[in-house]
């Protein structure tokens, strides 16, 4: 059996390098000749933990490869039995919110047509309920007569920065299947951590789909509770990382995904949630999801509650101050930007006059390319210097590993608000600082 990755993105290239890793023999495909260039000569390009070595490893033992060509496709697919794993993106519209099926739509299209041998297509991208009934008929609509070709969905719950070890060792899988034929082909595909023992639940097309969006939706509902507590912490004077401790010792409620702070972001959290809400208004039941506006909209104060914070630090107004910010990615481990509270933060303080520098260990230059008005530093120290506000964003390990005292030698004062609640209050007090954070008393 041999498998084809569309789409080499973040999920799309660690598919790609963990299949060949499990012993398939894989070509990766995407229409983006850069990308693959970089993936063929070894180097990915986007920072994830494991994956260079991993895709070197296998482009020398010959099982992985890349191409930005769809006869490549149908050359690597003849003779033999293909699995073509779909894992290209599907944005959020500008229009409506929508999820935009565009490259997904294309990519069917132009698979479709070179599927000459028996196959099975699996989506594995992020879809609203009901595109994979529609894309399995586009599918036999336009591959070639005779071709015994089949879509299953099989949905991928992958975290950035734990990529390889999700991929490799998930949590569970799921396979939306219409045949026993589908699923025994998934089955053997995922043999090696099925004969671990990973839970498996197979299920139908919609379900399948469903799975992950409202994994996604549960996941960014469970941080939108714990900061929607903080709010409340803050016309109190409780504090919400005791309140969120003593929350997640109660195993019905557990302790992840509740860290009180700036909020979520990302390529996918917040899309999926809006795309999810749009679609349950296309099904007539927009009610059903109302909340999830609300999930929302707590996730998007938290940006705002921090942007006045750190005015009322600066004395009530930006002017000719100095903010230091620590973090510029959505979360530590990736330098992925996309929709990153860190920079959203940053660049409202900056469009208010005061004068943002940024330092973040990778994602920099992604940070540079896209807030050019922001200024970079090559160290948290640098960053610091001359500021009037320090503030933590994304609660990269480095940060809490850093002498608070050595930090505040460079400040011009000694403030620090922290957006993660990862910092240790009492460590940066005893330096000095006066230390404030989201939910909790200062
Ligand atoms: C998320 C899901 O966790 C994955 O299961 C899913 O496969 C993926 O989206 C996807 O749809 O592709 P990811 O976007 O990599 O993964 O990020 P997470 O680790 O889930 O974090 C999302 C955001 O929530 C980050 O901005 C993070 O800082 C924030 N977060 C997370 C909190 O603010 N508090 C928490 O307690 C946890």
């Amino acid at each position: 059996m041999r498998i084809t990755v569309l789409g080499t993105g973040y999920l799309g290239a660690t598919h790609a390098a963990c299949m060949a890793e499990m012993g398939f023999e894989v070509l990766g495909m995407d229409t983006d000749p850069e990308k693959i260039s970089a993936l063929s000569a070894g180097t990915p390009p986007f920072y994830e933990p494991g994956l260079e070595p991993l895709v070197r490893r296998h482009l020398r033992s010959g099982r992985l490869r890349f191409t930005s060509s769809y006869s490549e496709v149908e050359k690597f697919a003849a003779g033999a039995l293909t699995l073509h794993f779909l894992c290209v993106g599907t944005p959020e519209k500008k229009t409506d919110r929508a999820a935009d099926l565009r490259f997904l739509e294309e990519a069917i299209d132009r698979l479709a047509v070179v599927l000459r041998g028996p196959s099975l297509v699996v989506g594995k991208s992020t879809v609203p309920v009901g595109t994979a009934e529609r894309l399995a008929r586009r599918l036999n609509a336009h591959a070639p007569a005779g071709a015994h070709v089949e879509l299953a969905w099989n949905p991928e719950f992958l975290r950035e920065g734990f990529a390889i070890g999700d991929t490799l060792d998930p949590a569970r899988l799921v396979f939306g299947v219409s045949s026993p034929r589908a699923e025994s082909l998934l089955r053997e595909v995922y043999r090696i951590p099925l004969g671990r023992g990973v839970p498996l639940v197979v299920t139908d097309l919609p379900t399948a789909e469903l799975v992950k969006v409202s994994a996604n939706a549960f996941l960014a509902t469970k941080i939108s509770f714990i900061n929607a507590m903080a709010e409340v912490c803050e016309s109190t004077g409780a504090d919400v990382t005791h309140l969120a401790r003593a929350l997640a010792h109660d195993p019905r409620i557990g302790g992840q995904y509740l860290l009180p702070g700036l909020g979520f972001g990302g390529g996918c959290l917040p899309k999926d949630l809006r795309a999810f809400r749009v679609r349950a208004g296309e099904l007539g039941i927009g009610h059903t999801l109302g909340f999830l506006r609300e999930v929302d909209a707590v996730n998007l104060r938290r940006r705002r509650r921090m942007v006045d914070l750190t005015r009322e630090r600066c004395g009530g107004s930006f002017r000719g101050k100095r903010v230091a910010v620590w973090g510029a990615a959505f979360k530590p481990g990736s330098d992925d930007i996309r929709d990153s509270p860190a920079l959203s933060v940053a660049a409202s303080i900056q469009l208010q006059g005061a004068e943002v520098t940024v330092y973040d260990p990778k994602a920099a230059d992604n940070a540079y390319k896209s807030f050019p008005n922001l200024t970079f530093a090559s160290s948290a120290l640098e960053a610091a210097i001359g500021a009037d506000v320090l503030l933590h964003l994304t609660e990269w390990q480095e940060f809490r590993e850093l002498d608070p005292a050595v930090i505040g030698a460079v400040v011009t004062t000694r403030q620090v608000v922290d957006g993660r609640n990862t910092l240790d209050a009492r460590r940066w007090q005893e330096a000095g600082w006066s230390f404030h954070a989201l939910g909790r008393p200062a």
